[in-house]
């Protein structure tokens, strides 16, 4: 697209896909996102070329002459974090973790580089190194081996990288990362993409791991261009409700292992600190005895979780169409089960509003948590309790069928370690070590009745 390949010149790139145009306009032509476009000085063409690569790359190996030891995760101390990213961290690897303002990304990674068994170097683009060392303090991570650089400019970041030799480095925040060789502005797209390839091409040259912090948007999406996603091995997100102590990091991009695994955290006076019985705690709060509420054991990766599933029903307005309204829960998946509970099972949901959440709000979207939703709301609807010894699980298709969901028998066995002594499951589901009185439903209406929620018991 460039014409001049010597002169500065302007043009609009948009904040979404990153592809750039000489002129504004309303949409990008080629992700399709609207009022993405932003004005950036694109510098010399050889200041936006990569830095030539290292001499030392290898040639072509046959694929059985691969060494394997190399590239094996090293555990952080960190239990959660080393859940989500199968075992540990990569040597060479480049991660980014998103999240929003104030959900605790630089206490994790302040935490993380501390129990660092090695050199390591926070760099502080940010804040003040003293603001860093007060909240280093706090959360008992001044440690001898820790280097701090508050600084934002990168050829300084790439000097005190070569200066300290660390195995590991924070870089808080790429998007305050400013490298002058550029020509774009701070916080522009070119920028935060030229300086995190740069630091990826140091990462894989000298086999450090890097941790890049990225905020997110309001609508949740990482801020700055989605390339940004693609030159990084791995993308973390840490979530969760600013005025909760809970806090949920989930990978989203992982190449060296499974992205399906929830590491939880609480937020306390002295950190972060890991939540390895997240079962006992999201129940802690619930009260027995009381409608519209259902208990379901739920995976997440390899480990069972079980939580409670709300409901509340109030007659809607004639003539509006009802509302429903999901927290921590899948919308889409709520109005189908809402229909489905309606054709099948012949339940006036079409004429009451539905609010359905999970409790403490933990988002969730597995397909075993649906008959937990639907008794939840059946329970509410007839105003009836679920009786207190009883949780659910199994998918719900949209003929009104259970239907089996995967993991049964550790979900069966966490259930009964939390004292539950019935589950209804699907009529196919696989049998547990019989720990747990097991239940089964071919359907829906089945799985009312046999919870006594069909209005004869
Ligand atoms: P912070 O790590 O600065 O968030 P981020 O880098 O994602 O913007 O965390 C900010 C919040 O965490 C702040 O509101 C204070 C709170 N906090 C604690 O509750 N306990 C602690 O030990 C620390 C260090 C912070
Ligand atoms: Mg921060």
């Amino acid at each position: 697209m460039a014409k001049s390949s010597g002169k500065i010149r302007i043009v609009y790139a948009c904040s979404e896909c990153g592809s750039s145009y000489p002129k504004w306009s309303g949409q990008c032509g080629s992700c399709g996102d609207w009022n993405t476009l932003s004005e950036e000085i694109e510098g010399p063409r050889d200041a936006l070329k990569a830095p030539p690569p290292p001499t030392n790359r290898p040639g072509p190996v046959l694929i059985g002459n691969v060494g394997t030891e190399a590239g094996q995760p090293r555990p952080t101390q960190i239990d959660e974090l080393d859940r989500v990213l199968g075992g540990g961290i990569v040597p060479g690897a480049v991660m980014l973790l998103g999240g929003e303002p104030g959900i605790g990304k630089s206490t994790l990674l302040l935490q993380l580089l501390a129990s660092w068994d090695g050199p390591t170097l926070y760099v502080s683009a940010e804040e003040s190194a003293q603001q860093v060392r007060l909240r280093a303090e706090r959360l008992d991570a001044v440690r001898p081996q820790l280097w701090l650089h508050a600084e934002t400019s990168l050829p300084h970041i790439l000097e005190s990288i070569e200066e300290t030799k660390p195995e590991l480095v924070v870089i808080d925040s790429i998007q305050t990362v400013f490298d002058p060789s550029l020509g774009s502005l701070p916080g522009s797209v070119g920028q935060v993409r030229g300086c995190a390839q740069r630091l990826v091409n140091v990462a894989k040259e000298r086999d450090i791991a890097i941790v890049l912090v990225g905020h997110v948007t309001k609508d949740g999406g990482l801020a700055g261009p989605r390339v940004l996603e693609h030159v990084v091995d791995t993308v973390l997100q840490f979530e969760g409700d600013k005025h909760h102590a809970l806090r949920l990091l989930r990978a989203s991009k992982h190449r060296f292992g499974p992205t399906n695994e929830l590491g939880i955290f609480e937020m306390a006076g002295v950190g972060l600190i890991g939540v390895p019985d997240p079962s006992t705690m999201f129940l802690s709060d619930r009260r027995t005895g009381i409608a519209g509420s259902a208990v379901v054991p739920t995976m997440e990766g390899q480990r069972p979780i079980v939580v409670e599933v709300q409901a509340l029903t109030s007659p809607g307005v004639p003539g509006v169409p009802s509302r429903r309204s999901a927290l921590g829960l899948d919308g889409p998946r709520l109005s189908m089960l809402m229909a489905v509970l309606g054709r099948r099972a012949r339940l006036p949901v079409a004429e009451n509003d539905v609010y359905a959440s999970t409790a403490g709000g933990v988002k969730l979207v597995e397909p075993g948590l649906d008959l937990g939703v639907c008794l939840a709301v059946v329970s509410a609807l007839r105003n009836q309790p679920m009786p207190a010894d009883v949780a659910v699980f199994g998918e719900v298709g949209l003929g009104g069928e259970l239907r089996q969901v995967g993991q049964a028998a550790r979900r069966l066995t966490e259930a009964a370690r939390l004292g539950f002594s019935r589950v209804v499951v699907p009529a196919n589901s696989p049998d547990g070590d019989g720990a747990i009185r097991v239940i089964r439903a071919k359907t829906l209406s089945e799985a009312i009745a046999a919870v006594g929620l069909n209005g004869e018991g």
